[in-house]
């Protein structure tokens, strides 16, 4: 009997180690990992990756996605055009980087960094530039003072009787995110005008939270482990979507994306703030895994201005 089963157990014991290997092996690159074959790409060369970096710039603002019916082979095209220099060129404006319109290391590291799903220019019309790029552009020195948060094209904001706003989480929401989005709003009423409270029926509260996974319908899919993160949208639409499928914790975890962080970053853009050039602000799009973060004065800055209060 024993000598029968022997065999059995020991392929049965392989099969399951072989399953653990393929497993560990099995680790998703990040959806921006096409970008490391682009390390040193500039105007004029044509290098296989390119059209997937187009693809990037017009889903982050800074190209404009202009998509006919007749331009599906412009869609495919792999050369490194003017236009694409010129996108370029204002990411690195906007991430403190040589405005050079060359795919550098530093460029190319920062591009990979994990990040919001919104735009970091809306519309054309909202520059997340500096002050003081600006000013060393155009030599007036005293813009090297103005601020560096923006807005939604438009300046999309809540009327002033909605100054308190009601949010729920949407059913099947992981309940240790609760306490996290429930910090954050609570950090954001002890800096702003606006106070919160939690609605248990989701049908007619301002905000709405829930994770979501790849497409979900709202013509911002996620895209699996890494890339983006989460995205909310301007006033007064509310939704405040978590990409379900990156590693998420309550606490600072180095291996983890820190929840409470991207809920304030998230409610920043419901309050209506689109992306700030400042670092340590809230609203700067790229966060790393531990990464913990805190309101800053240029966010309630943003806000004081934005509501003009
Ligand atoms: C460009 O816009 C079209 C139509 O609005 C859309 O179907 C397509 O997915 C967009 N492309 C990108 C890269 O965002
Ligand atoms: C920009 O270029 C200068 C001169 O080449 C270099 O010293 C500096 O480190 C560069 N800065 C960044 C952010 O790459
Ligand atoms: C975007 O720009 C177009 C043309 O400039 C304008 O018609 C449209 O209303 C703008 N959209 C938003 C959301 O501001
Ligand atoms: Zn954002
Ligand atoms: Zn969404």
């Amino acid at each position: 009997m024993a000598t029968k089963a022997f065999p059995v157990f020991v392929l049965l014991s392989l099969f399951y180690l072989s399953v653990v290997l393929a497993h560990s092996h099995d680790k998703k690159p990040s959806p921006f990992e096409f970008l490391n074959n682009l390390q040193g790409c500039h105007k004029g060369e044509k290098v296989k990756g390119v059209n997937e970096l187009r693809k990037y710039m017009e889903k982050f603002g800074y190209l404009s996605n202009n998509t006919q019916s007749n331009q599906v082979e412009v869609e495919e095209d792999d050369d490194f055009d003017e236009l694409l220099e010129s996108a370029i060129k204002t990411y690195q404006l906007n991430y403190h980087l040589n405005a050079t319109g060359v795919l550098d290391t530093k460029t190319v590291s920062k591009m990979s960094m994990s990040r919001c799903g919104m735009a970091d220019i809306v519309n054309g019309t909202t520059r997340m530039r500096s002050g003081k790029k600006n000013a060393d552009r155009h030599g007036f020195s005293h813009f090297h003072t103005v601020a560096h948060f923006t807005f939604f094209a438009g300046n999309p904001k809540w009327p002033s009787s909605k100054y308190h706003l009601t949010y729920a989480f949407l059913q099947g929401t992981r309940s240790d995110a609760f306490s996290p989005v429930r910090r954050a709003f609570t950090t954001w009423a002890a800096n702003t005008h606006f106070s919160f409270s939690e609605a248990r029926n989701s049908g007619n509260a301002d905000i709405t939270i829930s994770f979501e996974s790849g497409n979900h319908g709202d013509g911002s899919s996620f895209d699996g482990p890494g890339g983006t993160l989460a995205h909310a949208f301007a006033p007064r639409d509310g939704r405040f979507h978590y990409d379900a499928d990156e590693t998420w914790s309550v606490s600072a975890n180095p291996n983890a994306f820190h929840l409470e962080t991207l809920a304030l970053h998230e409610i920043g853009h419901l309050l209506g703030l689109g992306h700030s050039s400042v670092e340590g602000a809230i609203m700067f799009p790229t966060f790393s895994l531990g990464e913990t973060k805190g309101l800053h004065g240029d966010d309630i800055q943003g806000i004081r201005t934005l509501y003009n209060v």
